[in-house]
């Protein structure tokens, strides 16, 4: 069901956007954990991961996602980082990096959300995929206005 876009008692982050029921941070481990585990298993992405998070430090980095996703979604403010510079440093993410990482994400979010939670995750992940995609390329020096937004696909 849809919910009004303003309804008494509805629960809204701190700049006033109405959080959708079921969304809460029991929601978002359940996403983190699921995500990161095919990510870490995909033939593709997985390399990246092991390369850069030794084993040991997993634990910090689900916990470091799970904040990012909570002050996306929910607006706890939890997560300080600033993730561009991390993702120029990590070198060699092209396009199909981001096609399967989006994909897996939509995989994940349509199988343990409902219809409503997982396009607010995949709204926010094509936003911040873009992004990276932006700066990217603007460090390779490319002319970043030919640059065609990726979309979430299912694969
Ligand atoms: C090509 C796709 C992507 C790959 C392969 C990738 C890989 C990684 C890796 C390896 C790290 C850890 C880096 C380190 O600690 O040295 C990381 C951190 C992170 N990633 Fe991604 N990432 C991708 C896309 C995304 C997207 C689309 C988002 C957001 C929607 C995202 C959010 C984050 C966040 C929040 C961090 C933590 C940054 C920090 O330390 O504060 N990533 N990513």
């Amino acid at each position: 069901m849809v919910e009004p876009a303003f309804s008494i008692g509805a629960r809204l982050t701190r700049t006033g956007r109405r959080i959708p029921a079921g969304l809460d941070e029991a929601t978002i481990k359940a996403v983190v954990e699921d995500f990161y585990g095919k990510a870490r298993r995909d033939e593709l992405l997985g390399p990246v991961f092991r390369t850069a998070i030794p084993e040991a430090q997993w634990p910090q980095h689900l916990a470091t996602i799970g904040d990012f996703w909570s002050s996306m979604l929910l607006g706890t403010g939890r997560y300080h980082g600033r993730p561009m510079p991390v993702h120029l440093a990590l070198g060699g993410l092209d396009d199909a990096h981001f096609a399967r990482w989006l994909a897996l994400l939509r995989q994940t979010v349509e199988a343990i959300c409902t219809p409503e939670i997982a396009l607010l995750f995949i709204d926010r992940a094509e936003r911040v995929a873009n992004s990276f995609r932006l700066g990217m390329a603007a460090k390779r020096g490319e002319d970043s206005s030919a640059i065609v937004r990726m979309r979430a696909l299912s694969q």
